[in-house]
């Protein structure tokens, strides 16, 4: 007979039981759930409302179960739905009716809102950690590269000279603040649902405030109905990692772009690229594609879990029990691909020389010719007049701006002497963008010991 079976006449359905067990993937959930167990049996016992010797045994019974599980020794079932009843089942017939007593002044919607709310907890930390592991890759990367020059780009059109570290640490920024949204999820999360009850609170003198310590919560939630009906932080915390997922793909995006012979910016390792299975010659950023890819799959889990939470009435639905597979999905999505894109990334190839010649052409000094001009007194929108007139005259001869002669420099300007090969030059072009920010070597100096200092602060 099933736990609640008492005012059932008739065994469920074996199609009902199938629909409506959650024990498939709600096993993972059993550490969460024994430990809050423990606690809540524990202010039981502690509050006169169960006998110390009660709480004692079913803690003792819990550990026996927790190790059991651990070792691969319990086999759970779905005729007793999800990981909560198994667990009480096992209890119960280890130690008899102490086992019975675990469930009083409880019930499943404050417990799984418990167990759900650890998971999140826990594996926030975990993902902060391979953030902060990928961040110091792009340090020590960025670090070597603080000259390179590279050709920057808006509408994937070259721009204007930037060095390969600058580049780097724009997604260190990112992942950063990755990182501080993790974080912010974790802390708002960081109150108690256990003493909810099934959705009124409970009769019996509990202590909350008992529980919520003893997890590890600053404070029990304020509002029982609130208490078992909030996902909330299940949705924070896959907002952050769709957010994340989305700058890893862009990275993902350029990865497979500076692959490409067109580029040929980076070469992978051969351990983080795979073959054709009938082009010799393949070598392709499977890993990029498969992060940039998988960057739907994670935004699918957050349109999951939104169209399950919405219009769901007060409190406890069963359409919640929707809310874990896709948050475990997620989870387990980032934390394949955080480790492994930190190891391409740590691995692979730069080619600085194929950098440099892309910078040399698409006129990306066009900017600082103006600029030139400008400090020598033509108005700004003179001088990027001029400076286009030079460009159109230069891409019919074939020419970049640099190979121009003094002689047809000054046809367009008088302004123009011998100094402007040096605002040509496109090192100088890069090392004087020195604005807070910018590409120059004492930038991204700043920007490198920043994210360390970061590192070092977590
Ligand atoms: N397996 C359920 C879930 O994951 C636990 C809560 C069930 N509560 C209930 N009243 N049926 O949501």
């Amino acid at each position: 007979m099933k736990l609640w079976g008492g005012r059932f006449q008739k065994d469920t359905d074996q199609l009902v039981n199938a629909l409506n067990a959650s024990i498939s993937f709600d096993q993972r959930l059993y550490r969460e759930d024994i430990t809050g167990s423990m606690a809540h049996a524990q202010m039981l016992a502690d509050c006169g409302i169960i006998s110390q010797e009660d709480a004692a045994a079913i803690i003792d019974g819990l550990q026996g179960i927790l190790a059991d599980i651990e070792a691969g020794k319990v086999e759970f079932t779905a005729d007793n739905e999800d990981i909560h009843m198994n667990v009480e089942a096992l209890l119960t017939a280890r130690i008899g009716d102490a086992g019975k007593r675990l469930h009083t002044a409880r019930s499943r919607n404050d417990q799984v809102a418990l167990d759900f709310r650890m998971y999140v907890r826990e594996q926030i930390p975990v993902i902060v950690g391979q953030l902060l592991e990928l961040e110091t890759v792009l340090c020590r990367q960025a670090k070597q590269y603080q000259t390179a020059v590279m050709p920057g780009y808006t509408h994937l059109q070259r721009a204007q000279p930037i060095s390969f570290a600058q580049h780097l640490m724009a997604y260190a920024a990112m992942f950063r603040r990755d990182v501080t949204r993790l974080e912010d999820c974790k802390a708002r999360l960081d109150e108690c649902p256990l003493g909810s009850g099934a959705l009124a609170g409970t009769t019996y003198p509990i202590d909350r405030w008992e529980t919520a310590k003893a997890l590890g919560f600053a404070a029990p939630m304020g509002n029982s109905l609130d208490g078992v009906s909030d996902r909330d932080y299940a949705l924070e915390l896959l907002s952050g990692l769709s957010i994340l997922m989305m700058h890893l793909s862009r990275f993902a995006e350029e990865v497979i772009l500076w692959c490409s012979w067109e580029f040929k910016f980076i070469e992978l390792d051969d351990a983080y690229a795979t073959g054709s299975s009938i082009m010799p010659q393949k070598k392709n950023p499977d890993v990029a594609e498969l992060v940039r890819g998988k960057t739907g799959r994670v935004y699918g889990d957050l349109m999951s879990l939104l169209t399950v939470m919405k219009g769901l009435p007060l409190a406890y639905n069963k359409d919640m029990q929707e809310d874990k597979e896709p948050v475990f999905d997620a989870v387990d999505t980032v934390e394949m691909c955080l480790p492994v894109f930190a190891a391409m990334l740590d691995t692979m190839t730069v080619r600085t020389d194929n950098m440099r010649r892309a910078a040399g052409h698409g006129f990306i000094n066009a900017t600082d010719c103006a600029d030139y001009l400008t400090k020598k007194g033509m108005p700004f929108r003179d001088a990027y007049t001029v400076t286009g007139k030079l460009v159109a005259q230069c891409t019919a001869q074939g020419k970049t701006l640099e190979e121009l002669s003094l002689e047809e420099l000054q046809a367009v300007s008088p302004l123009f002497e011998q100094d402007v090969y040096d605002a040509l030059n496109l090192e100088n072009c890069m090392a004087l963008r020195s604005s807070y920010g910018g590409p120059a070597v004492s930038e991204t100096t700043r920007q490198i010991g920043e994210i360390e200092q970061f590192i070092q602060e977590r």
